[in-house]
Parts: structure tokens; C-alpha cells; sequence
């Protein structure tokens, strides 16, 4: 079990914070819609209302006009009486006033006799006929005007007033309805953020604490989503990546535990053997004997150590430069590298290099993959046998095979002789030197190349290694 320090564990809240914000962010754009919506609403209904009320106000107001209009002499007992007449107007106030904005007559009795010079009152002098309206808590208070023609004279105008408290009522129901949805939806959208950033903060969160506990190098963790949205795809993608490093994790442990263990038989060997040296009085000839071997332990290391390198260096180059090159001129070099090695062992080489193919690789690379195949076409030979090379091409390949007339491999050992210190008689491999690496660095470059390896043996008989390069003019033609 890994525990969280409550010092790392504080590091996660930060994503609650941005959670927060963008929660916020929610909440004010939603309200500031709202708001615009509830405003909206609210002038266009008080609009549609005094569109439906100007029409008939200014009727009235024309009716009125007209009716006063017919009268001979305009005074105020004239447009009472004339007033008195028109019962079916219904209007709060009436004021008829004269040319001069002097009110000959006021249904409310209160601007009789004095000027009343309202903004409508002054429109209409002018020959226009006005409507206006206000609206305050819930009354629609709506004014119109309209001058008093007498052939073809303007001689007073008439000005009607009309508190509706009817609409204004419906107006202000209207808007308070619209108010309450508004307030019902804004608390829903903050309900709703705080459930969603709740939720996802706490998803995040997972995934912050398992990156910690991988991190702390529990690698088999895993982290659980749950849902189906861009965070599980983003959990399962952890998932893998975590398998993966714990592969590679395994991998290297690996290789460090092998290698130790690998390089740690020669140095005891160095050890027991100067250990006696030092501990037992011996003659002459058998310290030289003794310190021969030590010798050869030394240079038995020293291989090893540079395989490695090359394998660590074969593993690591990700992208490299390469160059276009025939396999033949690094077929001869390495032959005449191991030609003493090859008259030791009493093994001929037999090279078929005619059918050669440009191939894209490193010299550097190509020289390793072809000596340690005939290093091993060598090695693992017999006596009087015979290590031939081919090369060849088939279709858009370029194949470099190398054949041996040795003991061959047997079957179920043909799929581990590519791992890393791998030998198939580690008594005898160790009697030749053989450290287990180089078919490893062999795979290695050749995958790294594009290319493919196969190996074909028969017990008795001997192997065969078929390393496949895609030809330089089949690739250009690719591209
Ligand atoms: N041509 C071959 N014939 C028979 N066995 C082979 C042949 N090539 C490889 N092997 C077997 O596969 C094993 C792995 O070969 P590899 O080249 O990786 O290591 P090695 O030869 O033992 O050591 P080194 O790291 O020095 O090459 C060898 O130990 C040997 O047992
Ligand atoms: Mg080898």
C-alpha cells in the first residue's frame, strides 16, 4: 500500500480551484443571459400592450376632436355640454384646452381655467396627434393628444389620460413569472455546476493520485474511471502507459540482475585464482599457468562489458542517419577480421557476394550484424566445416544469409537465443568466450533498420540466418 503525504495530497486541490472557476465562469454567463432574456421579455410585452392601446386612445382622442370640432363656439360651457354627450369615451381625465393651452374644460376639474402645457398638449398644437405611455407598478398610464380642427382651423386640442391597471396587472404577473423561471433555471445551472465539478474533480483527482502512486513505483496500480467520456479514454490510456512502464521497468531490472550476474562468475573466477596464487606455495610454471587464466577472465570481461555497451547504445539510438551501402565490401572486412579465428577452429569460408543490393543502413551498424553471425557461424562450427555467405535479393529485398555446417540449435531453445544472455550449453559457450549478447544486438540493429531475422536450424546439420533489408531503390520508389 502506498500512503500520500498530506503535502502531495494538498498539490491536488489546485485542480479544484480551476474547477471552481470554470464553474463560476458557468454560473455568471448563465445568469447575464438570463438577465438579458428577462429584460427582453419584459419591454416587449409592456410594447405589444401600448401598441394595442395607442390605437384606440388615439381614436378616442379623434373622436372627441371631432365631436368638439363641430361646435360653433368653443367655450367652456359649450364643451362641457358636448362632453356630457360622449358617455361612451371611459377615460380617466379629459382636458379640452383653447389655442393658448388654456383648459376650457377638465374632467377631473382641477387645471380648469389654467394653462396646461403637457408635452403631448404642446405636440398637438403643433397639428399632430400623440400618444405616450408610462408604466410603474402595475398601471399602464397612457396619455394622448389631438388638435380640434374647425374648417380647416386649428382652434384648441383635446388630451385624454387612462390609468389601465387591468394590463398593467398582466404586465407585471407576466414579469414576475419570467423572473421565477429565471431564478429557477439560474439555481439548476448552479446546482448542476457544483454536482459536474464535484464530479469531475474528484475523477481528476483519481488520476492525480495513482500518477503519485505509480510515481512512488507501485506500477501495478491501476487507475478506475468508470463512465465512458474523454476521462476514462484519458484513465485507460494511463493504464497502458503504466503497463508499459512497468514492462520496461521489469525489462531493465532484468538486464542489471543478468548482467551483474553475468559479469560476477569471471570476476569470482579472478578472485579464486589469485586467492591461490597468494595462499599456495606453487612452482613457476603453474603461476604462469594461473595468472594465464586470469588473463583470459580479464579479456572474457572485456568483451563482455563492450557488448553490452553496443547493446545499450543498439537499444537506445532512436532515429539515426543512415547511408546507402552494398553488403559485400563489410562481408570482406569482417571475413578478414576472422580469418585467424576460422583457421583455428579449421572452418573454410565460402562467400557468394555477386548479388549484392544497395541497402539504407550504418556501416557501423551492418559490420555488427555480419560479424556477430559469423562469429557464431564460427564458434559454434565444427571442425573441417565450412561458414558461407550469401547475398542475395529477392523481390523488393536485399537477404544476407549465413549458413553453418555446426551442431545446430535445437527447437525449443530457436526462440530464446535472440534474449539477452541466452546460451543454448552455457558450459560450452563459456569455454568459447560467449556472453549472450550478440544475437540481442543482432535483432536490435536489424529491427531498428526495417529489416527481419530468421533463423533455420537443424540439430546435426547446422543453421541458418536470413537477415531481410528492404532494397535502397524499393524504398525510393515508396516514397
Ligand atoms: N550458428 C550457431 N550455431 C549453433 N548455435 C548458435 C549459433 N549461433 C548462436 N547459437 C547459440 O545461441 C546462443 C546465443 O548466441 P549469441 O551470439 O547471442 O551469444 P554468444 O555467441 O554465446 O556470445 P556473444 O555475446 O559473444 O555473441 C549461443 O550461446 C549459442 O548457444
Ligand atoms: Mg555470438
Amino acid at each position: 500500500m502506498v500512503i500520500i503525504s498530506e503535502s502531495k495530497a494538498s498539490r491536488y486541490s489546485g485542480y479544484s480551484k480551476t474547477q471552481f472557476r470554470y464553474g463560476m465562469t458557468y454560473v455568471v454567463i448563465t445568469f447575464v443571459v438570463l438577465l438579458i432574456l428577462n429584460i427582453y421579455c419584459s419591454q416587449t410585452c409592456q410594447e405589444l400592450f401600448y401598441e394595442s392601446k395607442k390605437t384606440s386612445m388615439v381614436e378616442k382622442c379623434l373622436l372627441a376632436s371631432d365631436e368638439i370640432g363641430k361646435l360653433e363656439v368653443l367655450n367652456p360651457t359649450t364643451v362641457a355640454q358636448a362632453v356630457s354627450q360622449m358617455e361612451s369615451l371611459k377615460v380617466t381625465r379629459l382636458i379640452v384646452t383653447d389655442t393658448s393651452g388654456s383648459a376650457l374644460f377638465d374632467s377631473a376639474g382641477e387645471a380648469a381655467g389654467t394653462y396646461v402645457l403637457f408635452p403631448e398638449i404642446l405636440t398637438a398644437m403643433e397639428g399632430n396627434d400623440v400618444c405616450s405611455w408610462k408604466y410603474h407598478d402595475g398601471t399602464v398610464d397612457t396619455r394622448a393628444a389631438a388638435p380640434i380642427d374647425y374648417s380647416g382651423t386649428m382652434v384648441g386640442c383635446v388630451y385624454i389620460t387612462e390609468y389601465d391597471t387591468v394590463q398593467g396587472g398582466l404586465i407585471q404577473s407576466m414579469q414576475r413569472t419570467v423572473l421565477r423561471i429565471s431564478l429557477l433555471l439560474e439555481a439548476v445551472v448552479i446546482l448542476f455546476t457544483i454536482l459536474f465539478s464535484f464530479t469531475f474533480s474528484r475523477r481528476l483527482n483519481r488520476i492525480m493520485t495513482s500518477m503519485r502512486i505509480i510515481q512512488e513505483g507501485d506500477y501495478t496500480h491501476k487507475v478506475n474511471m468508470g463512465g465512458n467520456d474523454e476521462l476514462t479514454i484519458l484513465g485507460n490510456e494511463f493504464n497502458d502507459l503504466t503497463e508499459r512502464l512497468k514492462n520496461s521497468e521489469e525489462k531493465r531490472s532484468r538486464f542489471v540482475s543478468d548482467a551483474s550476474h553475468e559479469l560476477k562468475t569471471p570476476l569470482a573466477s579472478i578472485k579464486l585464482l589469485a586467492d591461490s596464487i597468494l595462499q599456495y606455495d606453487m612452482d613457476l610454471e603453474t603461476v604462469r599457468e594461473f595468472v594465464g587464466d586470469i588473463g583470459d577472465e580479464a579479456e572474457r570481461l572485456n568483451r563482455m562489458t563492450a557488448k553490452l555497451l553496443s547493446l545499450t547504445r543498439a537499444e537506445d539510438a532512436a532515429s539515426q542517419e543512415s547511408e546507402i551501402i552494398y553488403m559485400a565490401p563489410t562481408v570482406r572486412r569482417v571475413a578478414r577480421m576472422l580469418k585467424q579465428n576460422a583457421l583455428q577452429s579449421k572452418v573454410s569460408f565460402q562467400l557468394d557476394l555477386d548479388s549484392d543490393t544497395p541497402i539504407l543502413i550504418l556501416e557501423d551498424d551492418l559490420y555488427q550484424i555480419v560479424f556477430n553471425l559469423m562469429e557464431n557461424g564460427i564458434k559454434y562450427n565444427q571442425p573441417g566445416g565450412i561458414l558461407s555467405v550469401r547475398l542475395y535479393r529477392e523481390e523488393d529485398n536485399a537477404v544476407l544469409q549465413v549458413s553453418d555446417t555446426g551442431a545446430g540449435i535445437p527447437e525449443d531453445a530457436l526462440s530464446h537465443i535472440f534474449e539477452r544472455f541466452y546460451r543454448v550449453d552455457k558450459a560450452r559457450s563459456r569455454a568459447t568466450g560467449g556472453s549472450g549478447l550478440g544475437l540481442s544486438i543482432v535483432r536490435t540493429i536489424v529491427q531498428r533498420n526495417r529489416g527481419e531475422i530468421q533463423v533455420y536450424s537443424v540439430l546435426g546439420q547446422g543453421s541458418t540466418f536470413t537477415v531481410t533489408f528492404p532494397a535502397f531503390d524499393a524504398e525510393v520508389d515508396k516514397t
